[in-house]
């Protein structure tokens, strides 16, 4: 019997005040693949959090005179804020200063450690006492602090290591004969070639240079490396050496973690080798997705290029934003974000197209029938091929789905869309109605409001608001997304809702005229 359960999560955020739309990337595509395998019918488990330990923080909080974690807490706040605005659904926010996640980790550190794969030795580097960082040579700008610019020492300091090399060449075999573990495939070519197969170094995973982070049980000097710390949420936010592990024995595997790819490396390594080590099965899949990018660079507020995405929100609606994640960057490659490429798209797809259709529809409703839905047996020479393609979308979005090919799996949604509006020119209802051709007339509408239907309900895991604003506007109760192969659900009989255009086209300024 196949098993139902899925569970996905998106990494767990540096907590930071400046939330931007290339955060909310990874979080809005998990929420639709989440809710979409929860319409196909799985029991689905989607985790989201933050990444509170590190010096970085503690240094923050420092210069803000509050403790770290009240000027965390301030922050995940606003985060949990914007997921909420942004109709993020998830099962468990995760804070690695839960105390469950503490314990968790403190078990796992000291698990390693007793049965050899931790070991306490001596880490060299290059030391910025004001800073209390440790830096590599690379990392150093004209041999100075790349932070501060003032000298650094070489020191040496006690600390735990992680023994990488053990399992090396486990690792490699396991990629090597699971081709769907790291996707796309071009990132796991280059996790094989160039960090894994040239060699791994053990891991220095334990700090004593400050103090906020989860301390060792055994050696309280050392708190653990805040990775080791991270990568832990996907096991302790389940339960996992808890005394209740029932969602642990449920869920796990992870069937994805959706990553950004500069945090591949750490997910494809670092996490592989912990569970390993820990016995435990390693995730289906790791899948790198690429970077939301303005101008050809990088999103920050030092850049001048940072907007707050709930600004974009309370212009544009929260379907106008999701959409523009969703469907304008293949997943896996970089993409461009702009203003004007989401008044396009916006105007294009959703205006243009579905906007546009629903309100034709449901005008001519009303004029032709008093907005009463009805159907005849009088056919027309174009209702199968708009039959055809609305039911067998349903089939396409999950072969789209099951290889995580998310704009296309929405465009084949618009399909239909783009069809009914073709559909209406080739049937000219208005001619129809001058013809006094009541009985064809009924069978256009009926067959552009049940392609509609059939659409909306599709569109559900993308375009929630959407989606049930359409649904609201026909006045049906056949929402089911396990029927939507059949073509002919929607009632007769049935008055649709008062309504208004979902979306209304964003007339832009020609600034040179
Ligand atoms: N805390 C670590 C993750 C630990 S997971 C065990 C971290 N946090 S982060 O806040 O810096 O990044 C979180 C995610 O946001 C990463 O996957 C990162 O790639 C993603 N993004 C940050 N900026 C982005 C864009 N401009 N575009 C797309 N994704 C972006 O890394």
């Amino acid at each position: 019997m196949e098993n139902k359960k899925y569970y996905i999560t998106t990494p767990i955020y540096y907590p930071s005040a400046n939330f931007h739309i290339g955060h909310c990337y990874t979080t809005v595509i998990a929420d639709s693949i989440n809710r979409y395998k929860k319409k196909e019918g799985y029991d689905t488990f989607f985790l989201t959090g933050s990444d509170e330990h590190g010096l970085k923080i503690q240094k923050k909080a420092n210069d803000a005179g509050v403790t770290p974690k009240e000027y965390v807490d301030e922050i995940i706040e606003n985060a949990k804020d914007l997921w909420k605005s942004l109709n993020v659904e998830y099962d468990r926010f995760i804070r690695t200063t839960d105390s469950d996640h503490v314990e968790t980790v403190q078990k796992i550190f000291k698990k390693l450690y007793d049965q050899g794969d931790i070991y306490k030795g001596e880490y060299t580097g290059l030391y910025c006492t004001p800073c209390e960082s440790f830096w590599t040579e690379t990392q150093l700008v004209d041999g100075k602090c790349p932070d501060c610019g003032r000298d650094v020492t070489e020191v040496s300091e006690e600390a735990y290591f992680f023994k990488l090399s053990k399992y090396q060449d486990r690792l490699v075999e396991y990629i090597e004969t699971h081709p769907e573990f790291i996707q796309p495939v071009s990132r796991k070519n280059e996790m094989l070639n160039n960090f894994i197969k040239p060699g791994l170094e053990d891991l220095c995973v334990s700090r004593t240079s400050f103090t906020w982070g989860i301390p060792v049980t055994f050696d309280e000097k050392h708190i653990v490396y805040v990775w080791i710390d991270a990568l832990s949420n996907y096991i302790s936010a389940l339960g996992y050496l808890s005394q209740d592990d029932s969602k642990f024995k449920k869920y796990w595997p992870a069937d994805l973690h959706i990553v950004g790819k500069e945090i591949v490396r750490f997910h494809t390594i670092i996490w592989p080798i912990m569970l390993m080590a820990l016995d435990l099965p390693l995730p289906h899949q790791v899948f790198g997705h690429g970077w939301l990018i303005i101008n050809g660079g990088k999103i920050s507020k030092s850049l001048g290029n940072y907007r707050d995405p709930r600004e974009y929100i309370e212009k544009y609606g929260v379907d106008a934003i999701r959409y523009y994640l969703l469907r304008e960057v293949p997943f896996g490659s970089d993409g461009q974000f702009s203003e004007e490429l989401l008044i396009s798209r916006y105007n294009a797809d959703l205006a243009n197209t579905v906007g546009n259709l629903v309100n034709r529809t449901l005008s001519m409703l009303t004029k032709y029938f008093d907005g009463v839905i009805n159907k005849s047996e009088v056919e027309t020479e174009f209702d199968k091929d708009l039959i055809n393609i609305v039911t067998t979308t349903k089939e396409n979005v999950r072969s789209y789905m099951d290889s995580l090919q998310i704009p296309e799996a929405l465009d084949s949604i618009f399909e239909i869309f783009r069809r009914s509006n073709k559909y209406i020119d080739e049937t000219m209802p208005w001619v129809l109605a001058k013809e006094e051709n009541k009985d064809k007339l009924k069978t256009v509408l009926y067959n552009l409001l049940e392609s509609i239907r059939i659409g909306a309900i599709l569109l559900s895991p993308y375009l929630p608001e959407t989606s049930n604003e359409i649904l609201r506007q026909i006045n049906t109760k056949e929402t089911s997304y396990e029927k939507l192969d059949q073509f002919g659900l929607l009632e007769t009989g049935i008055h649709i809702n008062d309504f208004k255009p979902i979306f209304m086209r964003i007339e832009v300024k020609n600034e040179s005229k």
